[in-house]
């Protein structure tokens, strides 16, 4: 077993402790990780406020540089630039995963934090740390040209809106919706329109008109305002709906227009669904998360194409529980990077 340290969870409050971590020995095929940035999902703040007793270190998108590697390891040396995203090993076998999809996998993908490592049962604790060990096949090269800060939110932001964006066609000719313009949100309009999609932004005030066109946004809805929803009605092909709270999905399914998709992204749980916001239409419901990998690292290789990498704001790793309390009050553009090297 080695050491590195970390930021663990202490009750359902924001402020976290510094802490001493164990990371396993590396097998044949692991590499071990300096994690130097880690971006804060939502996720991370629902996942604290969740938390009980055991140990919970979030994090689960970060960028960092190999620094030693398993016998087995042939894609990787001591060196190279790697990200990480929110899953870190799959069964390999099932047909999800023999299909790429491993972020579908019949035994349930191995998160990063959260999780339970498949091999040795050990809880995986996540990127809010210096050092991660993590299977080969699920690091990924990180793109020269890329800055490794703004990659970060890639791993676990980017991934989740760019599979239901490709899954959905989204590209020249069709019409792209994104419901609230957050990490996941601001990431979704630029490969909507870097994909070529029309795209229009739906935010809960006029607020951030100004900044959706800045990302490359052709419109702008304001969700609270019901005549503009009303005007907005049967106009999108696919809506992605990234808010972070339970909510009434029939003026978003509203949206959509015949044979289209509202895809749930921001919050995994029950819903209550209207059929008739269906069935006028023909409409689709669906979700999505996380990204197997092929499609992961297809993301990586076309934001290297574009120059396409998220809006941060980097923070010592020491400043995590400010960033988490902005984050919660909605204050920040867009996505919080923590700087891990303040652990040194
Ligand atoms: N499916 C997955 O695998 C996956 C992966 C990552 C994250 N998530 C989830 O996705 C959600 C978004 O994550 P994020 O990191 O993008 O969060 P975020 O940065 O906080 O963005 C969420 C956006 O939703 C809108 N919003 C916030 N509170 C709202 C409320 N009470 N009612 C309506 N709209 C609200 C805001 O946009 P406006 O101000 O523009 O309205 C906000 O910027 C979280 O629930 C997270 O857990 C899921
Ligand atoms: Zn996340
Ligand atoms: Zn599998």
């Amino acid at each position: 077993m080695r050491t590195t340290t970390g930021w663990r969870a202490q009750g359902p409050g924001t402020t976290l402790r510094r802490t001493s971590l164990p990371r396993r020995d590396l097998r044949r095929d692991d590499l071990a990780v300096r994690v130097d940035h880690c971006g804060v999902c939502h996720t991370d703040l629902h996942a604290i406020r969740a938390h009980g007793d055991g140990l919970l270190v979030p994090g689960h998108e970060f960028t960092g540089v190999v620094t030693e590697t398993g016998p087995d390891v042939t894609g990787f040396r001591p060196g190279d630039r790697v990200a990480v995203g929110n899953i870190v090993d799959s069964c390999g076998e099932c047909a999800p995963c023999a299909a790429g999809q491993e972020n579908f996998c019949r035994e349930f993908p191995t998160l990063t934090y959260g999780g339970t490592d498949r091999h040795d049962g050990t809880p995986t604790l996540g990127g809010y740390s210096r050092e991660y060990v993590v299977r080969d096949r699920f690091a990924y090269r990180l793109p020269a040209g890329l800055d490794p800060a703004a990659t970060a939110p890639l791993m676990c932001a980017g991934i989740t809106v760019w599979e239901p964006l490709r899954a959905l066609g989204a590209g020249p000719g069709t019409r792209v919706a994104v419901c609230g313009l957050g990490g996941l949100g601001h990431l979704a309009v630029k490969f909507a329109v870097a994909l070529g999609a029309e795209t229009t932004v739906v935010s809960r005030s006029a607020d951030r008109a100004a900044e959706a066109a800045r990302l490359g946004a052709h419109d702008f809805v304001v969700s609270a305002d019901d005549g503009e929803l009303a005007a907005a009605r049967d106009r999108f092909d696919v809506v992605l709906d990234t808010v972070p709270v339970p909510h009434d999905l029939g003026p978003y399914l509203k949206l959509v227009a015949m044979d289209g998709t509202l895809s749930q992204l921001g919050h995994l749980g029950p819903v209550t669904v209207e059929t008739l916001d269906l069935l006028i239409g023909r409409k689709k419901l669906s979700s999505a998360g996380s990204g197997g990998r092929r499609e992961t690292a297809g993301m990586l290789g076309f934001c290297a194409t574009h120059g396409l990498t998220a809006d941060v704001e980097v923070l010592p790793s020491a400043r995590v529980g400010e960033a988490l309390d902005r984050l919660d009050r909605n204050d920040v553009r867009y996505r919080f990077v923590l700087d891990l090297s303040d652990l040194d």
